[in-house]
């Protein structure tokens, strides 16, 4: 399989930047799941192929790292953190409301694609829990209005 050629540049050098070939794992299969949509099979078995691992090796990865995903997200992948700081200032509170606002649960992803839905742990903006990242944008001191105004903002074809 082969990526767009952009991406395949920035891969190319991206394994040139390392000493060892499998240290950029985690960065390419980021980059691999933000143009893909998610970390199929076939783009765990072609990473794995080209930086000398094993699918298997690939594979504890992706389930160590919570933003790492082999089904596909929606448009917009909402997350919402519960650990100790979020949960004290009301995480949730915002949690339950996302829940109800788009009508889905953990790690599901709503009828037409456009939000998908996930409980997290620490981001490490606990300074201003509670938090929630919307793709890769931080959201900080969230309310349930504030929540609401960034997902209106979002339907509305606002942001990101
Ligand atoms: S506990 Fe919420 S960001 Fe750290």
């Amino acid at each position: 399989m082969t990526f767009s050629a952009p991406l395949e540049k920035r891969f190319a050098r991206m394994l040139q930047s390392y000493p060892q070939k499998r240290s950029a794992l985690v960065p390419m299969l980021m980059y691999a799941q933000d143009e893909v949509g998610s970390l199929t099979d076939e783009v765990i078995a072609e990473i794995a192929d080209r930086l000398g691992v094993t699918v298997l090796q690939v594979n504890e990865v992706i389930g160590y790292y919570s933003m790492m995903h082999k089904k596909p997200l929606g448009q917009y992948h909402v997350q919402v953190y519960t650990n100790i700081s979020c949960m004290l200032r009301g995480g949730f509170k915002v949690w339950d409301h996302a829940r109800k606002t788009l009508g889905i649960g953990h790690k599901q992803v709503d009828a037409d694609g456009r939000f998908s839905l996930e409980e997290v742990e620490c981001i490490g903006s606990c300074c201003w829990a509670p938090a929630m990242q919307v793709n890769y944008d931080y959201h900080h001191n969230v309310t349930p209005e504030s929540f609401d105004r960034v997902i209106n903002e979002l339907k509305k074809g606002g942001g990101q």
